[in-house]
């Protein structure tokens, strides 16, 4: 099986949380305790993605380097790219061509966060599919900002469109495809939008009409953020706060990630949480360590979904 390769794209403008991003990346800022893109590069090594590529813009390079080096501390490779211009969402692929090669591809918002119960096994699904591009949606209020996914009463897609001023349905797709790897050459032969990007709607669309595209709905279950602007950019790390308190275990953890999965060992785990202790978060990995040792497994929350006597 040929691995899939991973994409964050964490470039843009982020000129909606200005003046917050006047000089640091959107995806540098904080969601309660940890930076934005801790959130989507934890989805893609939950799916098992190890190969990463982080797109971003000149400035913000040397910041994400400076904070995931070459991943390889967290189990995983991180290679860095850089979008010169904000020119659309495609764009990302064909940026990163010489690192996709002949993978398929999934490509993750850097502003995007998923949680939920059962999601991960969605996303899973959607990786092990070599022969359809998948796309998610997901029911929001205000569908109008988005890509729109119209279907009719039997759940038949019948249309992808972006942005309309009056949605067919309030399903957005949101910031996660998983595409084959001849998406590229499709690519290449769209043509910018009015506003000068390519749309990946577009792209979307095409695959549609092909039936080459699956889309998944996620259900009311599961949490899909984005936080573009002052007020979801609050509102997520509120949620994020509240989960994370109450259950006593974090959401986008990369380090805790890489050690559930195995890429990294309790001594390499322990080595990350010695230089973060005086935040919490350290002792939180310390903790994982601590609690996979003591008779309480369930203190580690890999529990199943029902027990019995
Ligand atoms: P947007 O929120 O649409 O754009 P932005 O981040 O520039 O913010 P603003 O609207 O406030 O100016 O982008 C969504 C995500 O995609 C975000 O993580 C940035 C990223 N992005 C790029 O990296 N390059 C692009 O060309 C585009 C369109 C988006």
């Amino acid at each position: 099986m040929i691995h899939r390769k991973g994409i964050i794209l964490a470039g843009g403008s982020g000129t909606r949380l200005s003046p917050i991003t006047n000089a640091i990346s959107k995806q540098l800022v904080p969601i309660y305790d940890k930076p934005m893109i801790y959130y989507p590069l934890t989805t893609l090594m939950m799916v098992g993605i190890k190969e990463i590529m982080i797109i971003t813009t000149k400035r913000d390079e040397k910041a994400f380097r400076t904070l995931f080096k070459n991943g390889n501390h967290l189990g995983i490779s991180i290679k860095y790219a850089i979008q010169d211009n904000p020119d659309g969402i495609p764009q990302a692929l064909l940026i990163a061509q010489e690192f996709i090669g002949d993978s398929p591809i999934v490509l993750v918002l850097g502003d995007n966060i998923f949680h939920g119960s059962n999601l991960i096994q969605s996303l899973k699904e959607a990786n092990l599919d070599d022969e359809n591009s998948t796309i998610f949606a997901y029911p929001v209020k205000d569908p109008e900002r988005y890509g729109v996914v119209e279907f009719d009463g039997n759940y038949n897609v019948l249309n992808i469109e972006e942005k309309p001023k009056d949605p067919k349905t309030n399903y957005a797709v949101t910031g996660l495809y998983f595409y084959q790897n001849q998406v590229i050459k499709k690519i290449k032969n769209l043509k910018p939008s009015k506003r000068g990007e390519l749309e990946i709607t577009d792209l979307n669309q095409l695959l549609l009409s092909e039936h080459r595209l699956k889309i998944q709905l996620l259900g009311r279950g599961a949490a899909w953020l984005d936080t573009g602007t002052c007020d979801s950019l609050h509102e997520a790390s509120s949620f994020i706060k509240i989960i994370e308190q109450r259950q006593g275990f974090k959401i986008g953890c990369p380090e805790e990630v890489s050690w559930r999965q195995k890429w990294i060992s309790d001594q390499q785990l322990i080595k990350l949480s010695k230089s973060l202790l005086k935040s919490g978060y350290g002792e939180y990995l310390m903790q994982l360590i601590d609690s996979s040792n003591s008779k309480n497994k369930y203190l580690l929350g890999n529990t199943p979904n029902s027990i019995k006597s």
